[in-house]
């Protein structure tokens, strides 16, 4: 199955290493080697940016082998990264996405998992989560052992590539990429091993994602399903009009229109 990793159609995201000096104890296992593995360098790493193709790449995953670009289909997409099976925060952020499975799969939303630990592992620890959250996780988990899907999409810190594994690898973070149906990578949030994520804000991004896509809108701070929208600065007043309806003007280049 590693061959599999070798079929990545992004370009090889192994290169030059850190050092990896050990300064947070925190996280430090006993008995870590520093290794020089793990950090890509600037000319290889492919761009992960807003509206950038999410790269490709086969993985061994909880439900079988897939190719990630195949598995999204016509769906959108998020991932996440985990830094490690059986710890703590990762295990209440898992069974609190796996509840929301009816949320995520009205909005056409398949989800996709990743933590730095083999497949008997992650088979494991599905059934802790299962236990603990009294849920039913049903997405697949990558099984990123040697964290290659993790340097490929950049999930790792600067500063925790001291922070290294029983191996010398530097733990991944959390990291969340959606991914619309045309493999455009549509969000980007990194969270710092020490801060479990919020399910709410990446279904209301999403939310907003797809009404922007639909209705040529934005939306304002802490924009709900329902609240009104921004008409944007490219649309006049007269289109928005025809097309909303109504259109509030707070200032020439603050309006708001209700869909
Ligand atoms: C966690 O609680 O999820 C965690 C703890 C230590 C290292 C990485 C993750």
């Amino acid at each position: 199955m590693a061959s599999l990793f070798a079929k990545a159609t992004a370009p090889r995201a192994f290169g030059q290493a850190s050092r990896l000096a050990m300064r947070q104890p925190f996280l430090r296992p006993q008995n870590a080697s520093v290794s020089r593995r793990g950090l890509a360098s600037h000319t290889e790493q492919p761009r992960l940016r807003l509206g950038s193709i999410a790269p490709n790449f086969q993985a061994q995953t909880t439900h079988g082998d897939l190719d990630f670009h195949k598995f999204i289909g016509d769906s959108w997409a998020v991932l996440f990264s985990h830094p490690a099976d059986f710890t703590p925060v990762c295990t209440t952020e898992l069974g609190a996405f796996a509840k929301l499975k009816d949320e995520f799969e009205k909005r056409n939303v398949k989800m996709i998992g990743l933590s730095a630990n083999g497949l008997e592992s992650h088979g494991k620890w599905i059934q802790d989560i299962n236990e603990i959250s009294k849920t039913n996780l049903q997405f697949p988990i990558i099984a990123d052992a040697e964290r290659k899907v993790a340097f490929l999409y950049d999930m790792v810190d600067q500063q925790d590539l001291d922070n290294i594994d029983e191996k010398g690898i530097a733990f991944t973070i959390r990291s969340v990429f959606v991914i619309d149906p045309s493999k455009k990578i549509r969000l980007t949030m990194m969270y710092p091993a020490s801060t479990g994520r919020n399910t709410s804000e990446v279904l209301r991004v999403i939310d907003s994602l797809q009404t922007g896509d639909k209705k040529g809108v934005t939306t304002p701070i802490d924009w709900q399903v329902g609240d009104d929208v921004i008409v944007p600065p490219s649309v006049k007043t007269e289109d928005a009009k025809k097309k909303f309806g109504s259109v509030r003007e707070v200032k020439p280049y603050l309006r708001y229109t209700t869909i």
